[in-house]
């Protein structure tokens, strides 16, 4: 990410594309949810996202991006990010299931992640999840003209440590348009600097990863997996949005 480069104001008629390749977006993660069950691969689960979002005439962005090969980022339990799909990883009853994944349409481009459960977990990860999408939300309520974009980490960090949870610091949100990863960075905690001030026509994507002990992760030797340094779960959990006059739009979730 060229740090230095202003962020880009996208029109509304940009915003509009957004909004179109984070309807197929939302629609494929409605899709993956559906067929997540003890015994399913995390592959196939891949494939379902692929074969969706081509249907739609729209490219799966994050295979190849920096040489990833897969559709999704599927990362299971104290896995945060970036998990690769595999036929041999089997999602099993009990397991937290985070996927991550990113559209392109008519060259605009839309990202987000959600957390799912599988069956039962103890009540401690149930809260972990509910947490970190109040999170999302929380910093999103954060995303409008006049704040800055410290604003939006102070909002997560201050709801996920008042409930215990740490921050993952090493990952970031990020703006996003025309390219996956535009400026700003957005860090779901308080780095101490305001960052740029936000301006109706910002598109950002602002993903909360949210951990039961520890903040900090690791990657793993397959090269893009992080995992929490404790092995406790971590969720994730990430929305496109526009910054509006008003109350920030959401891009991914299928509103109307
Ligand atoms: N949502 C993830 C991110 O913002 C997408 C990663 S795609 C990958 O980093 F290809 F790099 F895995
Ligand atoms: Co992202």
């Amino acid at each position: 990410m060229r740090l230095h480069e202003k962020v880009k104001i996208k029109t509304p008629h940009e915003i509009e594309l957004i909004k179109a390749s984070g309807d197929i977006l939302c629609a494929c993660h409605d899709l993956v949810a559906q067929h997540i069950r003890p015994g399913i691969s995390t592959l196939e689960l891949d494939k379902l996202a692929e074969e969706f979002i081509r249907s739609k005439g729209a490219i799966p962005s994050c295979l190849g991006y920096g040489g990833f090969p897969a559709t999704c980022c599927i990362s299971i339990n104290e896995e945060v990010v970036h998990g690769i799909p595999s036929a041999k990883r089997i999602v099993k009853e009990g397991d937290i299931v985070s996927v991550d994944c990113c559209v392109t349409y008519k060259g605009w481009v839309s990202d987000s992640a959600r957390t799912h459960i599988v069956g039962e977990v103890p009540e401690q990860v149930r809260k972990l999840i509910d947490v970190t999408k109040e999170c999302l939300y929380l910093g999103i309520a954060q995303a409008k003209p006049g704040n800055f974009i410290r604003d939006i980490g102070l909002a997560v960090q201050h709801h996920a440590e008042k409930n215990g949870f740490g921050v993952v610091r090493a990952m970031v949100g990020h703006g996003i348009g025309r390219n996956m990863h535009e400026p700003p960075q957005v860090p779901n905690y308080d780095t101490g600097f305001k960052g740029p001030q936000l301006k109706a026509g910002m598109v950002l994507a602002i993903e909360p990863m949210i951990n039961l002990g520890t903040y900090k992760i690791a990657p793993l030797d397959d090269g893009w997996t992080y995992v929490t340094t404790d092995g406790k779960p971590s969720a994730h959990f990430e929305h496109t949005v526009a910054v509006t006059d008003g109350e920030a739009k959401v891009l991914t979730d299928g509103a109307t």
